[in-house]
């Protein structure tokens, strides 16, 4: 039975922020699950993949109750970033502030929630809240912001080389090598109170998801790295600290892949083979999230297979792997690339109305620069002039080019504010997506090699042949050749 398009309004939106009924079609997948049980802390995905969504689904959920969310989007980077640690190694100048910060929050989240009981180790954290925040719930964005912090209240006041803490400066000389220490001891004493409430008044597991710690983000620069990865020690340090001490408080940070790729530090390896996860979907999995969607606003019998007429397109592809060619495998293009297509086939004025082929070519132009605009928000914080590699393809103006060609024309773009020669350009132009080299495979066959599809693949710097994502041929202005 065909549905009828007529009856949809939307394919729902394409931020997770922004979906007022995200949680009616939301899709449980193996990531959830693996922060849920698997002791993942890192959850890593490009953007568009479903961070804000898995932390929509723990945090306004049913485990609501058991979720914080932070959202960095307006965060003082600028304040947090002078409360660095000059005691310490570059990576670990920020651990310090950011243990104290998630100190603060498990504080917080176990005095709301231990309100029906009486504890002795809430009298402490009250005080020291309401000292130095004026209340019981900070603000994300006060935490780290006061000069000094006051220390009172603590039934054992925390102790810096056997004398005891009054305050905390966090503004300090560039001769001041005590932040960090001081700070610490304040940590300790916050959450020896915290784990006691939440120990005694049995309150179970907390789920602190950091989000949105790229909104805004301009650059990439040395300081930001670092801040990162303090935050990455920070929380590692704390979830181990949290199983010595019996207790189950569990920050989770959720960061864009390309971010994550930038960051070096010694234990990298060990925290992606262990505690982090990818988010990749499958265009299967990528169907199911659409048919969940079909099926909330449509009815429970309505799946992609009913509203899509039965013609095949050019050269013999369904519609479904037209559509999901032109992704980078992500939730949002393929949203996107729908509610495009829905507002193409409604401009005709069949009362039934159904996808047809027609509908999906219409919608490419209009998609394109919509990948255009995502791939900038990913690529400028890298690589300022990417632009100008983009302007070489579209100089070549085929779907398929060759190192030398491209080796030609990009010296023609090329600004003297662009630092990447070719090969560098090519280098980057593959990871992140905008195109995928020929590889040979054993038995004389090729094909594309595309880091959104073979992450693992890396990079080949002896390619010869490249193809640009068939999802930017329309801004590109590309033709197809015939082979
Ligand atoms: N598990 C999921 N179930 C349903 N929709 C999802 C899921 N993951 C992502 N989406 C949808 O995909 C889009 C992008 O997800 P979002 O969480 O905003 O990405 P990110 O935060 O990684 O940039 C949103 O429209 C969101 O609703
Ligand atoms: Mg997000």
């Amino acid at each position: 039975m065909p549905a009828n398009l007529r009856d949809l309004d939307s394919f729902g939106e394409v931020a997770a922020e922004d979906d007022a009924i995200l949680l009616n079609y939301f899709l449980s997948t193996d990531t959830v699950q693996r922060v849920e049980e698997g002791g993942a802390f890192l959850v890593i995905g490009r953007k568009g993949a479903g961070k804000t969504a898995i932390v929509r689904y723990f945090t306004e959920g049913n485990e609501r109750d058991r979720s914080r969310a932070l959202n960095l989007r307006n965060y003082p980077w600028n304040v947090h970033a002078s409360r660095i640690d000059r005691g310490a190694d570059a990576v670990d100048a920020y651990v310090a502030s950011w243990r104290y910060l998630i100190a603060v929050q498990i504080a917080a989240w176990a005095l709301e929630n231990s309100q029906a009981t009486f504890n002795d180790n809430q009298r402490p954290l009250r005080e020291f809240l309401e000292a130095n925040y004026g209340g019981p719930r900070p603000k994300l964005s006060d935490i780290i912001r006061p000069a000094k912090l006051r220390v009172r209240g603590f039934n054992v006041a925390p102790q810096v080389l056997g004398n005891a803490l009054g305050s905390v400066d966090l503004e300090r000389g560039e001769g001041d090598h005590n932040l960090g220490m001081e700070l610490e001891a304040l940590t300790q004493a916050l959450l020896q109170s915290a784990v006691a409430v939440m120990r005694e008044c049995r309150l179970g597991a907390f789920y602190l998801h950091f989000d949105e710690l790229d909104a805004g983000l301009e650059e990439v620069n040395e300081t930001r790295k670092q801040m990162l990865i303090g935050l990455i020690l920070a929380i590692r340090g704390m979830r181990r600290e949290m199983v010595a001490l019996e207790a189950e408080a569990k920050p989770v940070l959720y960061l864009r892949t390309d971010l994550w790729d930038d960051l070096t530090f010694s234990d990298k390896n060990k925290i992606t083979q262990g505690q982090s996860v990818l988010i990749e979907w499958t265009p299967d999995q990528l169907k199911d999230l659409v048919n969940v969607r079909l099926r909330s606003k449509l009815g429970d019998d309505v799946a992609w297979g009913n509203i899509i007429d039965e013609d095949l397109m050019r050269g013999s592809q369904p519609k479904w792997n037209h559509i999901v060619a032109r992704t980078l495998r992500r939730p949002r293009d393929v949203i996107h690339f729908l509610n495009v297509a829905l507002r193409v086939a409604k401009r005709r004025d069949d009362a039934e109305l159904i996808f047809s082929n027609r509908d999906i070519v219409e919608s490419r132009t209009d998609y394109s620069a919509y990948l255009k605009r995502e791939l900038d928000d990913e690529i400028l914080p890298h690589w300022r002039r990417w632009e100008e590699a983009l302007q070489t393809l579209s100089a070549i103006a085929t779907e398929t080019f060759s190192a030398e060609g491209f080796g030609e024309e990009y010296p023609r773009k090329k600004s003297a504010g662009n630092p990447c020669d070719a090969g560098e350009a090519l280098r980057l132009l593959h990871r992140f997506s905008v195109i995928g080299y020929l590889k040979r495979s054993g038995y004389g066959g090729s094909s594309w090699a595309f880091m959104y599809e073979e992450p693992d693949r890396g990079w080949d710097a002896h390619a010869t042949q490249f193809k640009v994502h068939p999802g930017l041929k329309e801004h590109a202005g590309l033709r197809e050749e015939r082979r």
